[in-house]
Protein backbone atom coordinates (compact mmCIF):
# COMPACT_ATOMS: atom_id res chain seq x y z
CA UNK A 1 0.00 0.00 0.00
CA UNK A 2 0.98 3.37 -0.83
CA UNK A 3 1.86 6.03 2.13
CA UNK A 4 2.51 9.22 0.02
CA UNK A 5 1.05 12.12 2.27
CA UNK A 6 -2.20 13.95 1.41
CA UNK A 7 -1.54 17.06 3.48
CA UNK A 8 -3.12 20.03 2.42
CA UNK A 9 -5.02 17.75 0.07
CA UNK A 10 -9.34 18.34 0.06
CA UNK A 11 -11.73 15.48 -0.33
CA UNK A 12 -15.11 15.83 -0.43
CA UNK A 13 -16.67 12.11 0.23
CA UNK A 14 -20.25 11.37 -0.44
CA UNK A 15 -21.97 8.57 1.82
CA UNK A 16 -24.49 6.71 0.12
CA UNK A 17 -27.24 4.61 1.68
CA UNK A 18 -25.74 0.84 2.37
CA UNK A 19 -24.18 -1.22 4.84
CA UNK A 20 -21.08 -0.62 3.98
CA UNK A 21 -21.43 3.34 5.11
CA UNK A 22 -20.04 2.08 8.83
CA UNK A 23 -16.56 1.45 6.68
CA UNK A 24 -16.58 5.50 5.61
CA UNK A 25 -16.28 6.63 9.02
CA UNK A 26 -13.31 4.38 8.97
CA UNK A 27 -12.46 5.86 5.58
CA UNK A 28 -12.23 9.68 7.01
CA UNK A 29 -10.16 8.44 9.58
CA UNK A 30 -7.58 7.23 7.52
CA UNK A 31 -7.64 10.05 5.12
CA UNK A 32 -7.44 12.99 7.94
CA UNK A 33 -4.27 11.06 9.22
CA UNK A 34 -2.65 10.98 6.42
CA UNK A 35 -3.30 14.83 6.14
CA UNK A 36 -6.60 15.23 3.91
CA UNK A 37 -8.65 17.49 4.32
CA UNK A 38 -12.39 15.89 4.17
CA UNK A 39 -15.80 17.13 3.92
CA UNK A 40 -18.57 14.92 3.48
CA UNK A 41 -22.23 14.91 2.51
CA UNK A 42 -24.67 12.10 3.43
CA UNK A 43 -27.66 11.35 1.51
CA UNK A 44 -30.73 10.67 3.29
CA UNK A 45 -30.38 6.95 2.50
CA UNK A 46 -26.80 7.23 3.93
CA UNK A 47 -27.91 8.70 7.05
CA UNK A 48 -29.99 5.35 7.74
CA UNK A 49 -27.05 3.92 8.74
CA UNK A 50 -24.64 6.42 10.19
CA UNK A 51 -25.49 9.71 11.61
CA UNK A 52 -24.05 13.24 10.37
CA UNK A 53 -22.95 13.51 13.92
CA UNK A 54 -20.25 10.74 13.78
CA UNK A 55 -19.25 12.48 10.32
CA UNK A 56 -19.06 15.79 11.65
CA UNK A 57 -17.02 15.02 14.27
CA UNK A 58 -14.58 12.92 11.95
CA UNK A 59 -14.17 15.24 9.08
CA UNK A 60 -14.38 18.61 12.06
CA UNK A 61 -16.85 20.21 9.28
CA UNK A 62 -20.40 20.37 9.56
CA UNK A 63 -21.85 17.50 7.17
CA UNK A 64 -24.33 18.60 4.13
CA UNK A 65 -27.36 16.84 4.10
CA UNK A 66 -29.85 18.15 1.68
CA UNK A 67 -30.00 20.69 -1.63
CA UNK A 68 -32.29 22.99 -0.38
CA UNK A 69 -30.73 24.50 2.99
CA UNK A 70 -30.50 28.28 2.97
CA UNK A 71 -27.68 28.16 6.18
CA UNK A 72 -25.51 25.21 4.18
CA UNK A 73 -25.90 27.24 0.71
CA UNK A 74 -24.86 30.71 2.36
CA UNK A 75 -21.58 29.18 4.15
CA UNK A 76 -20.34 27.24 0.83
CA UNK A 77 -22.87 26.98 -1.74
CA UNK A 78 -23.11 22.80 -3.08
CA UNK A 79 -21.09 24.48 -6.76
CA UNK A 80 -18.65 25.62 -4.34
CA UNK A 81 -18.45 22.52 -2.87
CA UNK A 82 -18.05 20.22 -5.51
CA UNK A 83 -15.11 22.89 -7.14
CA UNK A 84 -13.83 23.01 -3.44
CA UNK A 85 -12.34 19.32 -3.67
CA UNK A 86 -9.39 18.14 -5.49
CA UNK A 87 -11.26 14.51 -5.45
CA UNK A 88 -14.87 13.73 -5.12
CA UNK A 89 -15.30 10.14 -3.41
CA UNK A 90 -18.60 8.32 -3.12
CA UNK A 91 -17.96 5.56 -1.03
CA UNK A 92 -20.42 3.47 -0.71
CA UNK A 93 -21.41 4.53 -4.40
CA UNK A 94 -24.96 2.45 -4.27
CA UNK A 95 -26.53 1.35 -7.42
CA UNK A 96 -28.95 4.84 -7.42
CA UNK A 97 -25.95 6.96 -6.93
CA UNK A 98 -24.09 5.46 -10.04
CA UNK A 99 -27.27 5.25 -12.03
CA UNK A 100 -28.20 9.01 -11.34
CA UNK A 101 -24.26 10.11 -12.80
CA UNK A 102 -24.28 7.98 -15.37
CA UNK A 103 -27.39 9.38 -16.99
CA UNK A 104 -26.42 13.15 -15.73
CA UNK A 105 -29.91 12.79 -13.04
CA UNK A 106 -29.45 15.78 -10.86
CA UNK A 107 -32.61 16.02 -8.26
CA UNK A 108 -30.58 15.69 -5.29
CA UNK A 109 -27.28 17.04 -3.22
CA UNK A 110 -25.37 14.05 -3.94
CA UNK A 111 -26.43 14.08 -7.77
CA UNK A 112 -25.90 17.80 -8.42
CA UNK A 113 -22.82 17.77 -6.83
CA UNK A 114 -21.97 14.64 -8.88
CA UNK A 115 -22.47 16.82 -12.03
CA UNK A 116 -21.54 19.67 -11.13
CA UNK A 117 -18.16 19.07 -10.15
CA UNK A 118 -14.88 19.24 -12.47
CA UNK A 119 -12.44 17.25 -10.25
CA UNK A 120 -12.28 13.74 -10.55
CA UNK A 121 -14.76 11.38 -8.70
CA UNK A 122 -13.57 7.91 -6.96
CA UNK A 123 -16.63 5.54 -7.07
CA UNK A 124 -16.34 2.74 -3.97
CA UNK A 125 -19.64 0.40 -5.56
CA UNK A 126 -21.15 -1.67 -2.22
CA UNK A 127 -24.50 -3.41 -3.05
CA UNK A 128 -25.88 -6.73 -3.91
CA UNK A 129 -23.98 -9.02 -5.84
CA UNK A 130 -26.87 -9.68 -8.01
CA UNK A 131 -27.53 -5.44 -8.45
CA UNK A 132 -23.73 -5.36 -9.01
CA UNK A 133 -23.74 -8.05 -11.90
CA UNK A 134 -27.08 -6.65 -13.49
CA UNK A 135 -26.51 -5.42 -16.75
CA UNK A 136 -27.99 -1.76 -16.30
CA UNK A 137 -25.54 -1.41 -13.20
CA UNK A 138 -22.72 -2.91 -15.61
CA UNK A 139 -23.56 -0.20 -18.47
CA UNK A 140 -23.83 2.49 -16.05
CA UNK A 141 -20.14 2.04 -14.32
CA UNK A 142 -18.85 1.57 -18.05
CA UNK A 143 -20.86 4.46 -19.53
CA UNK A 144 -19.21 6.68 -16.78
CA UNK A 145 -15.93 5.00 -17.26
CA UNK A 146 -15.73 5.96 -20.70
CA UNK A 147 -16.55 9.70 -20.35
CA UNK A 148 -13.73 11.57 -21.67
CA UNK A 149 -12.39 14.70 -20.74
CA UNK A 150 -10.05 16.32 -17.81
CA UNK A 151 -11.95 14.99 -14.80
CA UNK A 152 -12.73 11.38 -15.41
CA UNK A 153 -14.48 8.50 -13.22
CA UNK A 154 -12.16 5.99 -11.41
CA UNK A 155 -13.96 2.98 -9.47
CA UNK A 156 -12.03 0.93 -6.61
CA UNK A 157 -13.49 -2.58 -5.63
CA UNK A 158 -16.28 -3.70 -4.79
CA UNK A 159 -14.57 -6.63 -3.42
CA UNK A 160 -15.66 -10.32 -3.65
CA UNK A 161 -16.69 -12.02 -0.26
CA UNK A 162 -19.61 -12.78 1.82
CA UNK A 163 -22.22 -10.22 1.80
CA UNK A 164 -24.35 -8.74 4.77
CA UNK A 165 -27.47 -10.40 3.00
CA UNK A 166 -25.88 -14.00 3.05
CA UNK A 167 -24.91 -13.86 0.11
CA UNK A 168 -21.73 -14.06 -1.84
CA UNK A 169 -20.16 -12.48 -4.52
CA UNK A 170 -18.45 -9.33 -5.91
CA UNK A 171 -20.61 -6.47 -4.30
CA UNK A 172 -19.10 -5.89 -0.74
CA UNK A 173 -17.39 -1.96 -0.76
CA UNK A 174 -13.94 -2.21 -0.88
CA UNK A 175 -11.86 -2.19 2.61
CA UNK A 176 -10.67 1.37 3.75
CA UNK A 177 -7.14 1.24 3.24
CA UNK A 178 -8.00 0.24 -0.27
CA UNK A 179 -9.75 3.24 -1.09
CA UNK A 180 -7.58 5.67 0.68
CA UNK A 181 -4.44 4.16 -1.62
CA UNK A 182 -7.02 4.39 -4.52
CA UNK A 183 -6.98 8.10 -3.34
CA UNK A 184 -3.30 8.80 -2.81
CA UNK A 185 -3.07 7.13 -6.10
CA UNK A 186 -4.89 9.70 -8.01
CA UNK A 187 -3.72 12.85 -5.85
CA UNK A 188 -0.12 11.99 -5.96
CA UNK A 189 0.39 9.65 -8.67
CA UNK A 190 1.06 11.04 -12.11
CA UNK A 191 -2.77 11.62 -12.51
CA UNK A 192 -2.94 13.94 -9.48
CA UNK A 193 0.57 15.41 -10.08
CA UNK A 194 0.56 16.11 -13.79
CA UNK A 195 3.56 18.61 -13.07
CA UNK A 196 5.72 16.13 -10.89
CA UNK A 197 9.66 17.73 -11.76
CA UNK A 198 8.60 20.92 -13.75
CA UNK A 199 10.42 24.03 -11.92
CA UNK A 200 7.97 26.91 -12.20
CA UNK A 201 8.42 30.68 -10.84
CA UNK A 202 5.52 32.87 -10.21
CA UNK A 203 5.72 36.53 -9.28
CA UNK A 204 3.07 37.92 -7.01
CA UNK A 205 2.01 41.24 -5.65
CA UNK A 206 3.05 44.67 -6.32
CA UNK A 207 6.64 46.21 -6.30
CA UNK A 208 7.42 49.04 -3.47
CA UNK A 209 9.95 51.68 -4.97
CA UNK A 210 11.49 53.52 -2.44
CA UNK A 211 11.31 57.45 -2.21
CA UNK A 212 13.53 57.71 0.64
CA UNK A 213 13.61 55.63 3.99
CA UNK A 214 10.30 55.79 4.61
CA UNK A 215 8.20 56.63 1.80
CA UNK A 216 7.70 54.45 -1.55
CA UNK A 217 5.66 54.15 -4.47
CA UNK A 218 3.46 51.04 -4.96
CA UNK A 219 -0.08 50.09 -6.29
CA UNK A 220 -3.22 47.85 -5.13
CA UNK A 221 -2.30 44.03 -5.88
CA UNK A 222 -3.06 42.31 -3.20
CA UNK A 223 -0.91 38.78 -4.71
CA UNK A 224 -4.25 36.92 -4.27
CA UNK A 225 -4.42 35.75 -7.96
CA UNK A 226 -0.68 34.68 -7.94
CA UNK A 227 -0.63 33.24 -4.77
CA UNK A 228 -3.61 31.22 -5.71
CA UNK A 229 -1.41 30.05 -9.33
CA UNK A 230 1.48 29.18 -6.89
CA UNK A 231 -0.62 27.35 -5.16
CA UNK A 232 -2.63 25.72 -7.81
CA UNK A 233 0.98 24.68 -9.73
CA UNK A 234 2.37 23.01 -6.50
CA UNK A 235 -0.92 21.03 -6.03
CA UNK A 236 -0.02 19.83 -9.45
CA UNK A 237 3.37 18.83 -8.14
CA UNK A 238 5.45 21.64 -9.50
CA UNK A 239 8.20 22.84 -7.82
CA UNK A 240 7.37 26.22 -7.18
CA UNK A 241 9.58 29.37 -6.21
CA UNK A 242 7.09 32.42 -5.71
CA UNK A 243 8.85 35.76 -6.02
CA UNK A 244 6.46 38.11 -4.17
CA UNK A 245 5.93 41.97 -3.51
CA UNK A 246 4.95 43.28 -0.42
CA UNK A 247 1.77 41.09 0.42
CA UNK A 248 -0.45 40.62 3.67
CA UNK A 249 -0.84 36.93 2.40
CA UNK A 250 0.53 33.97 4.52
CA UNK A 251 3.11 31.52 2.43
CA UNK A 252 1.82 28.87 1.10
CA UNK A 253 2.20 25.33 2.17
CA UNK A 254 4.79 23.23 -0.31
CA UNK A 255 6.43 26.47 -1.81
CA UNK A 256 9.07 28.56 -1.94
CA UNK A 257 8.78 32.07 -0.89
CA UNK A 258 10.82 34.77 -1.77
CA UNK A 259 10.30 38.69 -0.31
CA UNK A 260 11.54 41.28 -2.25
CA UNK A 261 10.51 45.11 -2.45
CA UNK A 262 11.44 46.50 -5.70
CA UNK A 263 11.29 45.69 -9.44
CA UNK A 264 15.01 45.17 -9.49
CA UNK A 265 14.85 42.85 -6.65
CA UNK A 266 11.87 41.14 -8.17
CA UNK A 267 13.76 40.52 -11.51
CA UNK A 268 17.14 39.56 -9.51
CA UNK A 269 15.33 36.89 -7.84
CA UNK A 270 13.38 35.50 -11.12
CA UNK A 271 16.69 35.53 -12.78
CA UNK A 272 18.48 33.20 -9.74
CA UNK A 273 15.45 30.93 -10.09
CA UNK A 274 16.00 30.18 -13.59
CA UNK A 275 16.15 28.03 -15.64
CA UNK A 276 13.05 26.65 -14.86
CA UNK A 277 10.03 25.19 -17.57
CA UNK A 278 6.78 27.60 -16.40
CA UNK A 279 7.01 31.34 -15.78
CA UNK A 280 4.15 33.34 -14.49
CA UNK A 281 4.19 36.56 -14.18
CA UNK A 282 1.26 38.11 -12.36
CA UNK A 283 3.05 41.11 -10.55
CA UNK A 284 1.90 44.40 -10.90
CA UNK A 285 5.39 45.98 -11.55
CA UNK A 286 5.75 49.18 -10.93
CA UNK A 287 6.56 50.89 -14.07
CA UNK A 288 8.90 53.58 -12.96
CA UNK A 289 11.21 54.22 -9.80
CA UNK A 290 12.49 56.82 -8.25
CA UNK A 291 15.50 58.29 -9.81
CA UNK A 292 17.94 58.95 -7.23
CA UNK A 293 16.33 57.50 -3.85
CA UNK A 294 17.22 59.93 -1.00
CA UNK A 295 19.36 58.59 1.64
CA UNK A 296 17.52 60.51 4.72
CA UNK A 297 14.06 61.65 5.38
CA UNK A 298 12.78 64.27 2.46
CA UNK A 299 11.91 67.16 5.08
CA UNK A 300 8.92 69.60 4.13
CA UNK A 301 10.27 72.55 2.73
CA UNK A 302 9.00 75.87 2.74
CA UNK A 303 9.71 75.78 -1.21
CA UNK A 304 7.11 73.38 -1.58
CA UNK A 305 6.51 69.61 -2.15
CA UNK A 306 10.19 67.94 -4.07
CA UNK A 307 9.46 67.11 -7.62
CA UNK A 308 10.47 63.79 -8.13
CA UNK A 309 12.20 62.37 -11.35
CA UNK A 310 11.33 58.92 -12.34
CA UNK A 311 13.01 56.48 -14.47
CA UNK A 312 11.95 52.98 -16.10
CA UNK A 313 11.80 49.94 -14.38
CA UNK A 314 13.28 46.99 -16.09
CA UNK A 315 10.16 44.66 -18.00
CA UNK A 316 10.76 41.57 -15.71
CA UNK A 317 8.66 39.56 -18.32
CA UNK A 318 10.33 40.53 -21.56
CA UNK A 319 13.23 40.06 -20.01
CA UNK A 320 12.60 36.11 -19.25
CA UNK A 321 10.61 35.67 -22.55
CA UNK A 322 13.33 36.70 -24.57
CA UNK A 323 14.95 33.58 -26.66
CA UNK A 324 17.92 31.98 -24.54
CA UNK A 325 19.14 29.46 -23.10
CA UNK A 326 17.35 29.98 -19.81
CA UNK A 327 13.98 30.61 -21.34
CA UNK A 328 11.33 29.03 -19.52
CA UNK A 329 9.12 26.91 -21.82
CA UNK A 330 6.18 28.19 -21.11
CA UNK A 331 6.17 32.23 -20.02
CA UNK A 332 2.30 33.41 -19.08
CA UNK A 333 2.10 36.96 -18.32
CA UNK A 334 -1.11 39.25 -17.38
CA UNK A 335 -2.48 42.43 -19.04
CA UNK A 336 -4.77 44.08 -16.59
CA UNK A 337 -7.23 46.31 -19.11
CA UNK A 338 -9.55 48.50 -18.80
CA UNK A 339 -11.12 48.65 -22.24
CA UNK A 340 -10.67 46.13 -25.56
CA UNK A 341 -9.03 43.73 -23.71
CA UNK A 342 -8.53 41.30 -26.36
CA UNK A 343 -6.53 43.72 -28.67
CA UNK A 344 -4.50 45.29 -26.35
CA UNK A 345 -4.09 41.94 -23.95
CA UNK A 346 -3.14 40.39 -27.66
CA UNK A 347 -0.87 43.18 -28.51
CA UNK A 348 0.99 42.70 -25.25
CA UNK A 349 1.49 39.15 -25.67
CA UNK A 350 3.39 39.78 -29.11
CA UNK A 351 5.18 43.02 -27.34
CA UNK A 352 6.49 41.52 -24.34
CA UNK A 353 7.37 37.78 -26.45
CA UNK A 354 5.62 35.51 -23.53
CA UNK A 355 3.59 32.31 -24.75
CA UNK A 356 0.25 33.18 -23.22
CA UNK A 357 -1.69 36.00 -21.70
CA UNK A 358 -4.09 36.18 -18.87
CA UNK A 359 -6.34 39.42 -19.67
CA UNK A 360 -8.47 40.80 -16.89
CA UNK A 361 -10.57 43.75 -16.77
CA UNK A 362 -10.07 45.78 -13.80
CA UNK A 363 -12.82 48.27 -14.50
CA UNK A 364 -15.01 45.52 -12.53
CA UNK A 365 -13.98 45.14 -8.69
CA UNK A 366 -10.74 42.89 -9.04
CA UNK A 367 -7.83 44.45 -6.40
CA UNK A 368 -8.56 42.42 -3.48
CA UNK A 369 -11.34 40.89 -4.23
CA UNK A 370 -11.59 37.01 -4.08
CA UNK A 371 -13.16 36.65 -7.40
CA UNK A 372 -11.78 37.67 -10.96
CA UNK A 373 -12.79 36.98 -14.37
CA UNK A 374 -10.14 36.93 -17.10
CA UNK A 375 -9.41 35.26 -20.55
CA UNK A 376 -6.58 33.23 -21.31
CA UNK A 377 -4.95 34.08 -24.93
CA UNK A 378 -2.40 32.03 -26.83
CA UNK A 379 -0.30 33.15 -29.13
CA UNK A 380 -1.46 30.49 -31.80
CA UNK A 381 -4.55 32.81 -31.75
CA UNK A 382 -6.64 30.88 -29.05
CA UNK A 383 -8.76 32.42 -26.19
CA UNK A 384 -10.47 30.93 -23.45
CA UNK A 385 -13.10 32.75 -21.47
CA UNK A 386 -13.20 32.37 -18.32
CA UNK A 387 -16.25 34.19 -16.47
CA UNK A 388 -16.19 35.63 -12.99
CA UNK A 389 -15.24 32.81 -10.54
CA UNK A 390 -13.09 32.73 -7.09
CA UNK A 391 -9.25 33.19 -7.72
CA UNK A 392 -8.67 30.01 -6.43
CA UNK A 393 -10.50 28.15 -9.70
CA UNK A 394 -9.07 30.63 -11.73
CA UNK A 395 -5.63 29.58 -10.93
CA UNK A 396 -6.74 25.58 -11.12
CA UNK A 397 -8.10 25.92 -14.39
CA UNK A 398 -4.54 27.64 -15.69
CA UNK A 399 -2.77 25.22 -13.77
CA UNK A 400 -4.59 22.69 -15.39
CA UNK A 401 -4.14 24.29 -18.66
CA UNK A 402 -0.49 23.82 -18.07
CA UNK A 403 -0.84 20.35 -17.02
CA UNK A 404 -2.15 19.62 -20.06
CA UNK A 405 0.24 21.82 -22.43
CA UNK A 406 3.32 19.69 -21.08
CA UNK A 407 1.44 16.76 -21.43
CA UNK A 408 0.89 17.58 -25.23
O1 LIG B 1 2.99 46.33 -19.43
P1 LIG B 1 2.15 45.81 -18.33
O2 LIG B 1 2.63 46.23 -16.96
O3 LIG B 1 0.69 46.04 -18.48
O4 LIG B 1 2.35 44.24 -18.44
C1 LIG B 1 1.81 43.36 -17.52
C2 LIG B 1 2.60 42.09 -17.49
O5 LIG B 1 3.99 42.34 -17.53
C3 LIG B 1 2.40 41.31 -16.21
O6 LIG B 1 2.58 39.95 -16.50
C4 LIG B 1 3.51 41.83 -15.33
O7 LIG B 1 3.84 40.93 -14.29
C5 LIG B 1 4.63 42.01 -16.31
N1 LIG B 1 5.57 43.10 -16.00
C6 LIG B 1 6.85 42.78 -15.63
N2 LIG B 1 7.75 43.79 -15.39
C7 LIG B 1 7.40 45.08 -15.53
C8 LIG B 1 6.08 45.40 -15.92
C9 LIG B 1 5.19 44.39 -16.14
O8 LIG B 1 7.18 41.61 -15.50
N3 LIG B 1 8.26 46.02 -15.30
Amino acid sequence: MTTASLSGRKVLLIVGGGIAAYKALELVRLLKKSGAEVMSLLTPAGAEFVTPMSLAALTGHPVRQALFMPEDETAMGHIELSRWADLVVVAPATAGLIAKAANGLADDLASTTLLATDKKVLLAPAMNVRMWLHPAVQANVARLKGFDGFHGVAVVGPDEGEMACGEFGPGRMAEPAAILAAIQGLLTGPDGRPLAGRRAVVTAGPTFEPIDPVRGLTNRSSGKQGYAIATALAELGAEVTLVSGPVALDAPVGLNRIWVESAREMQAEVQKHLPADIAVMSAAVADWRVDGVASGKIKKAPGGPPSLALIENPDILAGVSKPGKSRPKLVIGFAAETSDLEANARAKLSRKGCDWIVGNDVSDDVFGADGNAVTLFTKDGGADVWPRQSKTEVARKLAARIADHFKA
